[in-house]
């Protein structure tokens, strides 16, 4: 229909009003019922919204929900499979990475999104040598997550936990 976008996330897909002045996470919370991202700044500037879009993570208060369809929208929520948490979940509950979890649906996704940058070779303002594939060294894991503010100080965890996740 006309008007209409078709959003898909955490694989079902979603009819919505093709509203051109509604972001991602307003239409994730707000219209899906989704309380998985949450909303910080609204400003793009805490990483508390973040959500993965084909794999890649994105600022869903910096997205249009319009400009969304399309792409396989994964929020934390979503990232269990069969019942079992995701790895990065995993580690996250081992290293106790999260104190008031507001931050902690962004951390993971973005963990995510890291780790599949490393796994592509990305390179990063820490990697030192971008003719190699970078490692997931600390330096590389605190850089990468740099735009994902955690108010409580549970970094050491946070990176500790991603470490494992990355083998
Ligand atoms: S709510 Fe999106 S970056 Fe803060
Ligand atoms: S665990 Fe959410 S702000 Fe620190």
């Amino acid at each position: 229909m006309a008007g209409e976008i078709t959003l898909r996330v955490d694989g079902h897909d979603h009819r919505l009003p093709a509203d051109p002045r509604t972001t991602l996470l307003d239409a994730l919370r707000e219209r899906l019922g989704n309380p998985s991202p949450k909303k910080g700044c609204d400003h793009g500037q805490c990483g508390a919204c973040t959500v993965l879009a084909d794999g890649r993570r994105v600022l869903s208060c910096l997205t249009l929900a319009v400009a969304a369809e399309g792409t396989e929208i994964t929020t934390a929520n979503g990232l269990a499979e069969n019942g079992e948490l995701h790895p990065v979940q995993r580690a996250f509950i081992e290293h106790d990475a999260f104190q008031c979890g507001y931050c902690t649906p962004g951390q993971v996704c973005s963990a995510v999104g890291v780790l599949d940058e490393l796994g592509r070779g990305w390179p990063s303002h820490a990697t030192s040598d971008v003719s190699t594939s970078p490692t997931p060294s600390r330096a590389e894991i605190a850089e990468r997550m740099s735009g994902n503010l955690c108010r409580c100080g549970a970094y050491p965890g946070i990176v500790a936990a991603i470490e494992e996740a990355a083998g």
